[in-house]
């Protein structure tokens, strides 16, 4: 199967069900592309799991910040980001202040539906087509961490719903520009994350429906994480069935052979979800392993890492 090249997007998003990866694989692919000389930013919207805390003893907040060569991070909050986008139109601190810092404005727009979302993207906006003086790019690379669906599909509808609902004027400006940007396939790609599990399973087949027939989002690929090594051939199979059949109970090798049984259950679990995902649509998949390493540590980003550079080249 030949992969799309993730690497020649200047904008791509990682999204899908909570838990399935998706933090992980921001990372791994954003220290990929770190690693390949490209000056990468990996944004993280209001993340609880800070990836980039991997990289070392550095907080990562609303501050753009090194965490590697060529790798920078930054995690954006609803509210960090409304700042910065007010300043910009309005300019003066005081008036912000006066206004945004107003209790009863800020209780307001907490709760304009929708609001919270745009001005995250709107950030990761800005920094996708960010210039400096020159004219140049300021980012090879912007990797958006986004957040988990239910969510995760509110926060990629949002310009498309704005843009449906309103037709002038400033938020509609902001949405189409970003819709525009989240549609070229030349500039953006969608990787969907998900496990070889029934429930992410179908919602990723929902997804990326939703998103390439109703948004026109340029969903590149599914990747399938976490999935188990075969380690035996049918033969084997055969081989521990008999053999649990024949050992008694309180023999040595019982618990060997409950051990190779189950492990071989799973991996025939995931094979099977991971043919349910080919079946039901065209997307490349890319499959991922489980590695065996403490959970939220470096060493699977690294690993990760390897494994995308290996699959996704051109
Ligand atoms: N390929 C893998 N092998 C082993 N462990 C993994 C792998 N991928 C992710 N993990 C572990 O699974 C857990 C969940 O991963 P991660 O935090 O990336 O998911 P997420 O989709 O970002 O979750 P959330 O929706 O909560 O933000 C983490 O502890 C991570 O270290
Ligand atoms: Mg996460």
């Amino acid at each position: 199967m030949t992969f799309p090249d993730l690497y020649n997007r200047r904008f791509v998003l990682f999204s899908g069900k909570g838990g399935v990866g998706k933090t992980t694989l921001a990372a791994s692919f954003a220290l990929s592309c770190a690693r390949r000389g490209e000056r990468t930013l990996l944004m993280e919207l209001d993340a609880k799991d800070k990836s980039s805390t991997l990289f070392g003893a550095t907080t990562v907040d609303s501050e753009i910040r090194e965490i590697d060569d060529n790798l920078f991070a930054v995690d954006v909050t609803p509210k960090e980001a409304m700042k910065e986008y007010a300043l910009m139109i309005l300019k003066i601190k005081l008036i912000y202040r006066a206004v945004f810092e107003n209790r009863i404005v800020s209780s307001f727009l907490r709760v304009v539906p929708g609001l919270n979302e745009l001005v995250m993207l709107g950030k990761a906006y800005y920094h996708a087509t960010e210039t400096d003086d020159d004219g140049n790019q300021v980012w090879d690379k912007v990797v958006v961490d986004a957040p988990a669906t239910g969510h995760g599909i509110f926060f990629l509808k949002i310009p498309m719903v704005i843009t449906n609902l309103i037709s002038t004027g400033l938020m509609f400006d902001e949405a189409r520009r970003i819709l525009d940007l989240l549609r070229d396939p030349e500039r953006t790609a969608v990787a969907l994350v998900t496990l070889a599990e029934d429930m992410p399973i179908n919602e990723t087949i929902m997804l990326s429906k939703t998103l390439r027939e109703e948004m026109e989002l340029p969903v590149a690929l599914v990747i399938a994480n976490a999935i188990y090594r075969p380690l035996f051939d049918d033969q084997q199979v055969r081989w521990i069935e008999e053999a649990r059949t024949e050992v008694d109970d309180d023999s040595d090798l019982t618990g060997f052979l409950e051990a190779a049984r189950f492990r071989n259950d799973r991996v025939t679990m995931q094979q099977n979800y991971l043919k349910t995902l080919r079946d039901k649509g065209d997307w490349p998949i890319l499959e991922i392993p489980y590695y065996f390493f403490d959970r939220m540590s470096f060493a699977i980003i690294d690993e990760v890492a390897k494994d995308l550079d290996e699959h996704l080249t051109d």
